[in-house]
């Protein structure tokens, strides 16, 4: 499998962070990492960590403005690619194909071939822009993930909270991942 990971610059970099380790502890994945300019600020500033740290978590890195890059061009098969966490700004790109910069373009080659694409979008509250943009994606066969908060499975830090949002994100591709808690079911009527 190769996927496509997006890391825009929206709060909760944290989360593509984590999506990131869960794809490398699967053996066949091939991952391809594109940063944003801002992600590489909230990277920064939410993780204390430096962007380059996240090169080991992908099997190729491209930089955003490497537009003549593999994963430009629908002729490079890819099985699909997760943007996360994605802001308004990136959303609103993929929804009007202003592709300025490769995840853009990325994103775009994704809807144009038909393949899968994940977004992770985190900003509240959500405007009409923002709810159109979330629209217009999902009927173009976008999978709109927000980053929302999970409590069905108590939990007790914002780990597990994360671990449900990264197993909810891997399911799209049929992946699975060991810390995600599917619901059990109830057995009393409600
Ligand atoms: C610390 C920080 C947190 C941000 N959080 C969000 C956010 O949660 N959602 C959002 O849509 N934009 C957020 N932004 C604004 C985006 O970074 C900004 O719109 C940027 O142009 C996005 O560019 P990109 O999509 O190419 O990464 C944040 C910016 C900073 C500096």
């Amino acid at each position: 499998m190769r996927i496509v990971v997006g890391i825009s610059g929206a709060s909760g970099a944290f989360l593509g962070v984590e999506v990131l380790r869960a794809l490398r502890r699967q053996p066949d994945i091939e991952i391809h990492l594109i940063i944003s300019r801002l992600a590489e600020e909230t990277i920064k500033l939410e993780l204390g960590m430096e962007p380059e740290e996240l090169h080991a978590l992908a099997d190729v890195v491209h930089a955003n403005n490497q537009l003549g890059a593999t994963v430009a061009s629908g002729s490079f098969r890819i099985d699909g690619m997760i943007i996360v966490p994605c802001s308004m700004k990136t959303l609103a790109g993929i929804a009007t194909g202003y592709s300025e910069n490769l995840l853009l373009r990325a994103a775009d080659v994704c809807i144009k071939e038909r393949r899968k694409l994940v977004v992770v979008p985190r900003e509240t509250p959500l405007s009409g822009i923002h709810l159109r943009n979330m629209l217009t994606l999902n009927d173009l066969g976008v999978v709109v993930l927000p980053a929302m908060m999970t409590f069905y499975h108590k939990p007790d830090s914002i780990q597990e909270m994360v671990d449900q949002l990264v197993g909810k994100v891997l399911l799209q591709f049929d992946i699975p991942f060991e810390r995600y808690e599917p619901w059990g079911g109830l057995e009393e009527d409600l």
